[in-house]
C-alpha cells in the first residue's frame, strides 16, 4: 500500500509512519511536511533513510506540489498537517485558517480529481466544544468550537464532508482526544511539565487546573488509524478516546508523582481565554464497528513518556531553543498586561 501522508514530521504523524512501517514492512510512505515550528525531521529518525519512505518539503497549500503528489497515484491519504496548538491560535489564527481549512481544501480537491481512493482526515475532540459534567459527544453530535484553532478543525471537517455528500468522494473523519507520549513539542501540557520539572522549573496550570481532557497514549492512536485506514466506512466520522478524563492538576501531580518531583513546582497562572472546561467522547462505534479499543493506560503511557523526554536530552534541548520559547515569554507577558488592564 502507498501512503500519502501529511504533517509527518511532527507529534502524531511520526509517531504514526513509524508505527505504520512497523506492522506494514511492505507499505510505501510519501511524507508531506513544510517543517514549520512543530515538524522535526528528528523525529523519524533512522526512517529518514528507509527505503520505503520519502520526505517532500513543501505546503499542503500548494496546490501544483499536491496534484504532482496525487499523480504519484497514492492509495490514501492521511492528513494531519495543521496548526495544532490553542494557544497560538488565540493569539494569530492566520496561519491555522490557511493550513488547516485552505490546505485541507486543497488536498482534498486534487484527491478527489485523482480519484484516490481513501483519504483520512485528522480531526480532533474540540470540535464538539465544552461539554457538561455527564455528557460526552457521539458522532452526530453538533460542533461547537471555540478556539480559532477548533474552528478552523471544524471548517475542515465541514468541507471533507462537503466532498463525501456532493462527489462521493471516500473520505473518512477521526476526531481523537488529547494525545501525549514521544516526540510532542514542548508546548503541550504533558511534555510542557516534564521538560519543566526536568529543569526545576515552575509548572504553569492555567485557571484552577480542574479542566478534564481525555488523555490517549499516541500509539493507540495510530492502532485506531491503522484500524480505520483500513476498515473504515467511507463518508463515516470515528471518535477515538480512552473515555477516562482526567483534570489537568490531577495528570500534572501524575507527572510529578512519576519523576519524584514536588508538587510545589505547580504555579497556578492566568487562564487561557474560551477555555473549554471538558472534552469527552462517545467511543462505541469505533469499538463494535472496528474492533479497537486502547491498550495502553495513563500510568504506564505517562513512565513511558517521562523515560523517553529523560533519555532525549538533545531533542528537548533542540526543540526548546526554537522559537516556541520566544512565543511564549511574550505570550505571557501578553496575557497578564491583558489581564492587568482588566
Ligand atoms: P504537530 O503540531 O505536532 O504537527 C503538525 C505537523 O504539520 C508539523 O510537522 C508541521 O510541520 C506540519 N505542517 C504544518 N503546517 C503545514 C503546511 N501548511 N503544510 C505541510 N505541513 C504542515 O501536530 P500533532 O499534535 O501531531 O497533530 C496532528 C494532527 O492531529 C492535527 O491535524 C491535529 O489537529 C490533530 N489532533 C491532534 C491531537 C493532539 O492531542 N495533539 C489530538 C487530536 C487531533
Ligand atoms: O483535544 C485534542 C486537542 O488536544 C488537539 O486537537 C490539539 O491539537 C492539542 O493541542 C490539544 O489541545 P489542548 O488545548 O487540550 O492541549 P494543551 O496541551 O494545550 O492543553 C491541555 C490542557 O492543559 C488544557 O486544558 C490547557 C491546559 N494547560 C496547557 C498548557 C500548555 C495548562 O494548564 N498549562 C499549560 O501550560
Amino acid at each position: 500500500m502507498k501512503v500519502l501522508v501529511t504533517g509527518g514530521a511532527g507529534f502524531i504523524g511520526s509517531n504514526f509512519i513509524r508505527y505504520f512501517l512497523g506492522a506494514h514492512p511492505d507499505a510505501e510512505i510519501i511524507n508531506l511536511d513544510k517543517l514549520t515550528y512543530a515538524g522535526n525531521p528528528d523525529n523519524l529518525g533512522a526512517l529518514v533513510s528507509h527505503v520505503n519512505y520519502e520526505f517532500v518539503l513543501g505546503d499542503v497549500c500548494d496546490t501544483k506540489l499536491v496534484e504532482d503528489l496525487m499523480q504519484r497515484d497514492p492509495d490514501v491519504v492521511v492528513h494531519f498537517a495543521a496548526e495544532s496548538h490553542v494557544d497560538r491560535s488565540i493569539e494569530d489564527a492566520q496561519e491555522f485558517v490557511r493550513t488547516n481549512v485552505q490546505g485541507t481544501h486543497t488536498l482534498v480537491e486534487a484527491a478527489r480529481r485523482c480519484r484516490i481512493e481513501r483519504f483520512v482526515h485528522i480531526s480532533t475532540d474540540e470540535v464538539y466544544g465544552s461539554l457538561h459534567l455527564g455528557e460526552s459527544a457521539d458522532e452526530q453530535s453538533p460542533l461547537r468550537p471555540n478556539s480559532p484553532y477548533a474552528a478552523s478543525k471544524a471548517a475542515s471537517d465541514m468541507i471533507v464532508r462537503s466532498y463525501w455528500m456532493t462527489y462521493r468522494f471516500p473520505a473518512i473523519i477521526t476526531r481523537c482526544s488529547n494525545n501525549y507520549g514521544p516526540n510532542q513539542f514542548p508546548e503541550k501540557l504533558v511534555p510542557l511539565m516534564i521538560c519543566n520539572a526536568l529543569e526545576g522549573k515552575t509548572l504553569p496550570i492555567f485557571g484552577d487546573g480542574l479542566n478534564e481532557r481525555d488523555w490517549i497514549y499516541v500509539e493507540d492512536h495510530c492502532r485506531a488509524l491503522d484500524a480505520v485506514l483500513y476498515w473504515g466506512r467511507p463518508g463515516e466520522v470515528y471518535n477515538i478516546a480512552c473515555e477516562n478524563t482526567v483534570t489537568n492538576l490531577e495528570i500534572v501531580r501524575h507527572v510529578l508523582r512519576i519523576m519524584g518531583r514536588p508538587e510545589s513546582l505547580i504555579e497556578f497562572v492566568a487562564d487561557r481565554p474560551g477555555h473549554d472546561r471538558r472534552y469527552a467522547l462517545d467511543t462505541r462505534r469505533i469499538t463494535a464497528d472496528l474492533g479497537w479499543s486502547p491498550s495502553i493506560g495513563l500510568e504506564e503511557g505517562l513512565g513511558r513518556t517521562v523515560n523517553w523526554y529523560i533519555q532525549n536530552p538533545d531533542w528537548i534541548r533542540k526543540a526548546r531553543a526554537g522559537e516556541y520559547l520566544k512565543y511564549y515569554d511574550k505570550f505571557y507577558r501578553q496575557r497578564e498586561r491583558t489581564l492587568s488592564d482588566l
